[in-house]
């Protein structure tokens, strides 16, 4: 017989895009979720919950938030060594350090090693679901989904293809790039919780033939995803141009090549023109948006009301290593800024949905993740809003206003918190044990 858990605590999640009615969210301050086998069964308010379930003992998360996991749309996991390094643009910063950190990931050992740092980091901050783009070495891949597996995190990775523009030690070829990709494929995509994700890097590192093969090999397994890096920075945009004359576009350099789908995730997106905003909307394509990433290269400010107002899925993401936080709560405190420099502004829910419910819908899991709807993974995170002494002395105020709302909460874990907030990750259902680090 299956073992029931009872979770109390004020629960919090969406069923739809905040905005979109009066039922867009559940709210249960003090909430019960009732998960069996790894899943969800329900959740509700406590009292009501807890007598259809008497004999079940309760795991009392009181004053504490429990909430979906959180979604990471872009993050490269040979990149945790090389966070927050000192150094000009985007193109420089690849090549200074970016490029040399990822030689290392050839060797399985240190793949592995690497791959159970950032795991357990995301844990950490309450990262239950990430986009990882790998290194061009097939062991790479394989040492981060066996990692992953072990502890049942659902995970979307690939082998970075490029084949040329980078060292030679960096380098596969358009026969390598696709055998190796495809024995990952067949090995990876659909185990467990993993899927394989191809990756061609950017438009500068591969060939418009490894472009092709990328496609090519997309349409024969049509489940697989495909992430990649567009309009990032000024300057890599013009290399774009001068590279691909005769496209009209960046965007158009991975269209042609059957790269522009609707399980395509496009990290950044910051310089977009026209055209590629209608493409990315009638294609359903997927936006990464990585604001700590974006300011910290100076890359510019992505649209997101623009990306919005067409339509475009927009997710967000840390892209750590050029991202200085893998706290998600920072990245969605960063995106609210660049949206107040872009003439606009972001609720609370809004940031929130985007790396929940709104993430899962955009990478077709919203099946599986992103809600405590009955039958989904159980994936989720405890929430201290209170961890720190300034969000206390907050707290106290707001409560004293009688405004200790659950909007203010999350905007104060927004823009105040990281993974001290952070009181406990489930996986599967399975609390994880991250303490020892
Ligand atoms: N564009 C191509 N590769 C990368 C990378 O590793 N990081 C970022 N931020 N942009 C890229
Ligand atoms: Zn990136």
């Amino acid at each position: 017989m299956a073992t029931i858990d009872l979770y109390r605590g004020e629960i919090f999640y969406f069923t739809a895009p905040p905005g979109s009615g009066s039922g867009a969210c559940r709210h249960f301050e003090d909430g019960a979720l009732v998960v069996a086998d790894g899943r969800v069964v329900e959740a509700g308010p406590f009292e009501a919950t807890r007598a259809r379930y008497s004999n079940t003992p309760v795991t009392d998360y009181s004053g504490k938030l429990i909430m979906p996991g959180l979604i990471d749309a872009h993050i490269h996991f040979a990149q945790s060594e090389i966070i927050g390094m000192y150094g000009r643009q985007l193109l420089d910063w690849l090549n200074e350090y970016t490029f040399p950190a990822e030689e290392a990931f050839g060797s399985m050992e240190y793949a592995r090693e690497i791959a159970r740092f950032f795991v357990r980091e995301l844990l950490r901050n309450g990262t239950t679901t990430c986009v990882a783009y790998a290194t061009v070495h097939a062991a790479s891949v394989s040492a981060l989904f066996s990692i992953a597996s072990e502890y049942d995190m659902r995970i979307l990775a690939g082998k970075v293809l490029m084949d040329r523009g980078a060292p030679d030690y960096l380098m596969d070829t358009v026969a390598t790039g696709e055998a190796e990709s495809r024995a990952l494929i067949e090995e990876w995509d659909g185990q467990g919780r993993n899927h394989y994700a191809i990756t061609p890097r950017f438009a500068l590192t591969s060939t418009p033939e490894q472009l092709a093969m990328a496609g090519r090999l997309h349409a024969e397994y049509p489940d697989t995803y495909i992430q990649t890096h567009l309009s990032e920075n000024v300057g890599e945009v013009e290399a774009v141009r001068s590279l691909f004359p005769g496209y009209a576009d960046y965007l158009e350099v991975y269209e042609r090549a059957g790269l522009l789908t609707d399980r395509t995730i496009f990290g950044h997106c910051v310089h977009l023109e026209e055209r590629e905003y209608k493409r990315l909307a009638e294609a359903g394509a997927v936006v990464a948006h990585c604001p700590t990433s974006n300011l910290f290269l100076g890359s510019g400010l992505f649209r997101m009301e623009e990306a919005n107002r067409r339509g475009i899925r927009v997710t967000l993401a840390t892209d750590v290593g050029a991202g200085t936080s893998f706290s998600m709560w920072r990245v969605m405190g960063e995106a609210y800024k660049v949206r107040q420099l872009t003439g606009s502004s972001m609720t609370a829910f809004e940031a929130l949905y985007k790396c929940t419910l709104g993430a899962a819908k955009a990478l077709s899991l919203d099946d599986r993740i992103g809600s405590f709807l009955p039958g989904r993974e159980a994936d989720f995170i405890v929430v201290d809003c209170e961890a720190t002494p300034v969000q206390r002395l907050r707290g106290e105020y707001l409560r004293s206003k009688g405004r200790w709302t659950i909007e203010n909460k999350l905007f104060g874990l927004q823009t105040l918190g990281d993974e001290r907030n952070i009181y406990s990750t489930y996986l599967m259902g399975r609390e994880q044990r991250l303490t020892d680090d």
